[in-house]
């Protein structure tokens, strides 16, 4: 999806996230759940690559973490800058490098909610890869929220069932074909067509 779609699109992202059904059905409690079964301090550092505007890294502001996110839609940055005035937000595509500006950091906690999906399965990998490079070794985790699924044959089940809202341009994430790509990935359906892995 274009840059400018996103920015169309951010008057009224929060209200879609909310909605029933596909894409996000079960993503808020998902979040809230994550959030509840992790300590969250005033030292803990998050990134969220796509941030939006700040539906998900928001809750982990709330929480009194120092929050950091990027995205390409200025117009979505926005919105999030109204949710979060202190936290530390830029634009930059993710289709490029680590931006300069965090490449020297370390986070405990890096988000991607409903981005990679607009990557196919190897650029996903390598742009997974490229990101746990700035967790902290001790107890640093990676959260992904997105459209998924445990197997191929749920993935084209769910398709067959829901061609009228289906996007065949996105790549929906598989949990098999991506868990073995990477040492310590979890992986949790929380609705039928969202998943949650958490990688360290
Ligand atoms: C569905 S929204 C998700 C927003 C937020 N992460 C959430 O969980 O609510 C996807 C976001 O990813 C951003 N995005 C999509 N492709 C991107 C790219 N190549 N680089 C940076 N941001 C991108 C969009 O602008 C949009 O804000």
């Amino acid at each position: 999806m274009k840059k400018e779609l996103f920015d169309k699109w951010s008057n009224q992202y929060d209200q879609s996230v909310i909605e029933k059904g596909f894409p996000f059905s079960g993503y808020e409690k998902a979040i809230v759940n994550l959030i509840k079964s992790i300590r969250i301090t005033h030292s803990t550092q998050v990134l969220e690559m796509g941030v939006g505007t700040g539906f998900l890294l928001s809750k982990f502001y709330q929480n009194g973490a120092q929050c950091y996110g990027f995205d390409f839609s200025d117009k979505m940055l926005a919105f999030a800058e109204e949710k979060m005035p202190s936290a530390f937000l830029f634009q930059h595509d993710l289709k490029q490098d680590i931006p300069e500006k965090i490449k020297r950091a370390k986070f405990s906690i890096i988000l991607a909610g409903y981005v990679l999906h607009h990557f196919n399965l190897q650029e996903k990998i390598e742009i997974i890869r490229q990101y746990l490079s700035l967790l902290k070794k001790e107890d640093g985790r990676m959260y992904i929220f997105d459209v998924s699924f445990k197997t191929k044959e749920d993935h084209d089940l769910y398709r067959e069932e829901h061609l009228d809202l289906w996007d065949d341009a996105e790549s929906y994430f598989i949990a098999e074909e991506i868990k073995d790509h990477f040492e310590n990935c979890e992986y949790k359906q929380f609705s039928l067509c969202g998943g949650l892995y958490t990688i360290s």
